[in-house]
């Protein structure tokens, strides 16, 4: 694997307090010359070996070391470090560090800044070779090991600092490089740009009251980190969900089903796929009153006019390019389900189309899990059921193959 894949990629190292601490040293710099941003984390213990100075120096950033210290919370604490970083090394990690990993404790800057990182970590364990063989540590080593999340580079064997001889040396500098790189090879999506609408959308009749529903966003935030993880540059339009994970892929901020419109029509001719996952809402009040309006002189009947339908509009403006993205929709229906997604489909120019009984248990808004038919253009039918993870993996395998052959230019910028 080309060390190269990290250029441009956000990396956390996180320090243990070990004797191969500074060893660590030449590996922030060995990222760094392999094009990573790299950032540093160190336990209380690390500290005691090199100077937060060092790191400092070698990474170009401050270091955290102190979760309790207000000026290093205030600019860029653990919980935005968390959030910036997409792949987290830990080397050393100590025969202490594995145990807090695998406990899920957050008692120094690197198990709490570890605890809120969603991504990938990548643990290079060093310590003496008893304490590596300890039953304790290998049952961490093992319960770790069995999450795909964590990747395990060393120990290697040789003489220890310690004197002693057998496993416990922190991998090669080099070698946990090249690790840290394969976890970004280049993934089945990658140099595609995907535009995906997610959450619901609001209709304000005057500035206290709006017309929406109750979707949370997730079938769509889990269709972005899919796309993500397979290599390609997200973009999500996303309605009003409250706080939600946003690391690593652009999320445009909208709220009414025009700011969906006028956002995604700005971006659909550059990208390779649209995945339309949002509630837009098909209404909206005639008008909206500049002030809160009083009960006492409200209106009783409301009348609503039609959104713009994000979707067909989209589809209407690319249809009859030679080099078109996938259009993807969802359709939520509570009967006749597969006869009302085809006529969507074929209503609105898709390539296909996600159907989704919202009346089903473990289906439709806000749960975690989801069951669908997945229907395209060319005829096939295909049902999918799991989590809104694994639902949205099968979805962009499934249009992978729809994909025009060359990606879009603006899928090859940074991601
Ligand atoms: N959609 C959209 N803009 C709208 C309405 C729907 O982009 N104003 C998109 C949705 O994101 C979804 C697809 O169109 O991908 C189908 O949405 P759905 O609400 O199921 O269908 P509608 O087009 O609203 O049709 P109907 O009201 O007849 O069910």
């Amino acid at each position: 694997m080309e060390a190269s894949a990290l250029q441009g990629r956000r990396v956390i190292v996180g320090v243990g307090g070990g004797i191969a601490a500074y060893k660590a040293c030449e590996l922030v710099r060995e990222l760094g010359r392999a094009g990573a941003q790299v950032r540093v984390a160190m336990t209380e213990a690390a500290k005691q070996f090199v100077t937060p100075l060092t790191f400092q120096a070698l990474s170009g950033h401050p270091v955290l070391t102190d979760y309790f210290d207000p000026a290093q919370e205030g600019n860029f604490g653990h919980l935005d470090l968390a959030r910036w970083a997409e792949l987290y090394v830990v080397a050393p990690t100590t025969a202490d560090l594995l145990a807090r990993i695998r406990a899920g404790m957050g008692n120094d800057a690197v198990t709490t800044s570890l605890l809120a990182f969603r991504g990938p970590v990548l643990l290079a364990p060093a310590m003496n070779v008893a304490m590596w063989e300890n039953e304790r540590t290998q049952e961490n080593v093992a319960a770790l090991r069995a999450e795909p999340r964590f990747q395990f580079v060393g120990p290697g064997a040789g003489m220890l600092a310690c004197g002693d001889v057998g496993a416990g040396r922190l991998a090669e500098v080099g070698a946990i490089v090249v690790a840290a790189a394969s976890l970004f090879a280049p993934g089945p999506l990658a140099g595609r740009h995907v535009l995906i609408t997610a959450g619901p959308t609001r209709e304000y009749l005057d500035p206290v009251r709006f017309i929406s529903n109750p979707s949370t966003g997730k079938m769509g935030l889990a269709l972005a980190e899919a796309a993500r993880g397979m290599g390609a540059k997200v973009t999500v339009v996303l309605g009003p969900v409250g706080t939600v994970e946003r690391s690593g892929y652009e999320v445009v901020d909208v709220v009414s089903a025009e700011d969906m419109a006028r956002e995604v029509l700005a971006r659909v001719d550059e990208v390779d796929c649209f995945i339309a996952t949002a509630a837009v809402s098909d209404w909206k009040p005639e008008t909206r009153a500049a002030q809160k309006v009083k009960k006492s002189e409200g209106p009783e009947t409301l009348t609503l006019v039609r959104t713009p339908d994000v979707l067909a509009e989209a589809s209407k403006r690319v249809s009859g390019r030679e080099k078109r993205p996938v259009l993807v929709g969802f359709a939520a229906e509570t009967q006749r389900v597969v006869e009302y997604a085809r006529d969507k489909l074929e209503r609105k120019g898709l390539d296909a189309i996600v159907a989704n009984d919202v009346s089903a248990p473990g289906a439709g808004f806000g749960v975690d899990t989801n069951q669908v038919t997945v229907l395209t253009r060319d005829g096939t039918q295909r049902e999918m059921s799991g989590t809104k993870r694994e639902v949205a993996r099968s979805i962009l395998n499934l249009i992978q193959d729809f994909l025009p052959r060359t990606p879009s230019p603006s899928g090859r910028g940074p991601g």
